[in-house]
């Protein structure tokens, strides 16, 4: 199996339509990347590696250093998912210049396909600027965590008709700047649904709605291993209880000298 590439990716919304929703999950690891590759379409080295590797309070402090460790090693553990690596805060929003030197320095370092960037309008230049040199890149509107400075928290949003038209029109200029695809976090139903209609590429919801073309989530979310989650996850298992189970049996057995058994243990004659 080949790896996917970006307008394959692009293509499966063909005039205007997704017949099959795309599949992304954020991995930071090489052996994460290689459970979750054979399912999924796009493999997203997320920002959020800040508070789901690094326990940092937000995704502000995640460094290009960073970035660039995990999306190497999530390109090693993949073969068949394309792997978007996020742009950190700080190295994309000064320019398009400091974006291209950054996205192309994480391309390079990582193997990565392209570079997934928050914001709207504003960074349509950048986002073209990238496309025309050589860099594909996803988009990001609506609740978008790197403006949690700004926008003073993370809930939902689209609410407001003003809200709401920003939304529908960032992802518009984004979509004409020639982002290959564009997440949709946070935001209710009706304007996922609009700026789903309003773009040509596909789009990608985390908490908004079945409507989008394709799904992203936190796969530690998914998989119940991070303690504090947004409503828009659904915990398709509980592995942190798992984990807790089994570390649980091993330090009983070393307190009880029960581990190492005498299958775990070298003998002269074996
Ligand atoms: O950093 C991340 O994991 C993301 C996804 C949640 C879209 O940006
Ligand atoms: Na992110």
């Amino acid at each position: 199996m080949r790896r996917l590439t970006v307008p394959r990716i692009r293509a499966r919304k063909a005039d205007g339509v997704t017949a099959e929703p795309l599949v992304m999950l954020t991995a930071y690891t090489a052996r994460q990347a290689q459970l979750l590759d054979a399912h999924c379409d796009l493999l997203l080295v997320g920002d959020s590696l800040g508070q789901v590797i690094y326990g940092l309070p937000s995704t502000i402090p995640v460094t290009l250093e960073m970035m660039a460790n995990h999306g190497a090693a999530v390109v090693r553990g993949s073969y068949h998912s394309v792997v978007v690596v996020d742009m950190p805060f700080g190295s994309y929003e000064s320019s398009p210049n400091q974006a291209f030197e950054n996205a192309a320095s994480l391309l390079k370092q990582t193997g990565a396909a392209a570079v997934k960037l928050e914001g709207g309008a504003a960074m349509a230049p950048t986002v073209e600027f990238l496309n025309q040199r050589g860099i594909p890149v996803m988009g990001h509107v609506g609740l978008t965590p790197q403006a949690v400075n700004v926008l003073g928290g993370y809930g939902a949003r689209g609410r407001s008709d003003a809200e709401a038209d920003k939304i529908v029109s960032d992802a518009i200029a984004l979509d004409r700047a020639g982002a290959f695809a564009i997440v949709i976090e946070g935001v209710v139903e009706p304007i996922a649904i609009a700026a789903t209609k309003a773009v040509s590429c596909p789009t990608i919801g985390i908490g908004a709605s079945a409507k989008c073309d394709g799904q992203v989530l936190v796969t530690e979310d998914m998989l119940g291993m991070f303690e504090r989650v947004p409503r828009f996850v659904k915990r398709y298992e509980d592995i942190a209880a798992v984990i807790d189970r089994t570390v649980a049996r091993y330090a009983e057995e070393v307190r009880t000298r029960a581990f190492p058994g005498e299958d775990q243990t070298y003998q002269p004659k074996d």
